[in-house]
């Protein structure tokens, strides 16, 4: 069996796309189009429509920026509250009559980053902030720190996310982001941190030498996990 999956990475600014084989690899480059305003569930399906009509696949994986529950959206910070209580897998799987899963998307950006060795956490910069928490590879889903309290009374993803990053400044961010990691690793004892996500670009501080950024593309690779049974 030579099974194609189309991964799909749902964000605030962008949706991605790319195909990859039976082992993981990509078979095309990858796809990307702008996350349609407001971005309610049938205007996002269909830009996840047109990015699959000329491509071959025979499943599909989907990183959600929100809370997932056996394939229903249960939250989307980011995006439309029309998500809330979404059956995104049954409706994509009608729309397009391939079997689709979906998952958080910072769980599906670890599953494409972490080397299954001992506690690993991982970070998303981004629109929002997101997190995925491993132990000897094995997930534990749907870990929402962005949403947690961390420092003058804002929460992770208020401190760090993209609207930060844009009204503070890069500075001020980068300091914030090595506060956010020493926090972490007291409240974690992680043995590896990775740090995925566009705005990591934008990291200009030293970072300690457990702490490992990745490249965005690990948020894609990482839907072929959803097969791996
Ligand atoms: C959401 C998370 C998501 C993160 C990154 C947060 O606002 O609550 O579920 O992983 O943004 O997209």
């Amino acid at each position: 069996m030579h099974l194609q999956t189309l991964t799909v990475d749902i964000g605030g600014s962008g949706i991605k796309v790319m195909v990859l084989d039976a082992a993981g690899n990509p078979v095309v480059d990858r796809d990307r189009r702008e996350t349609p305003q407001p971005a309610k569930p049938e205007a996002v399906i269909d830009v996840v429509l047109q990015l699959a009509a000329d491509k071959t696949f025979d499943r599909v994986s989907v990183g959600f920026p929100g809370v997932i529950k056996q394939g229903v959206t249960m939250t989307a910070a980011n995006l439309d509250l029309d998500w809330i209580g979404f059956d995104l897998a049954d409706t994509l799987s009608h729309r397009l009559g391939k079997p689709v899963r979906v998952i958080n998307d910072a769980d599906m950006q670890g599953l494409g980053a972490v080397s299954g060795q001992g506690v690993e956490l991982v970070i998303t910069l981004g629109t929002g902030l997101g997190s995925a928490l491993f132990l000897n590879g094995v997930l534990i889903p749907n870990l929402e720190l962005g949403h947690h309290e961390f420092r003058k009374g804002q929460t992770y993803e208020e401190q760090l996310g993209r609207a930060a990053l844009d009204r503070d400044g890069k500075k001020k961010w980068n300091d914030r982001l090595l506060k956010a990691i020493a926090s972490l690793q007291n409240l974690f004892n992680y043995d590896t941190l990775y740090i995925g996500g566009g705005n990591t670009k934008h990291i200009m501080v030293e970072l300690p030498a457990n702490v490992r950024v990745v490249p965005n593309v690990s948020g894609l690779l990482g839907g072929i996990a959803l097969w791996r049974d």
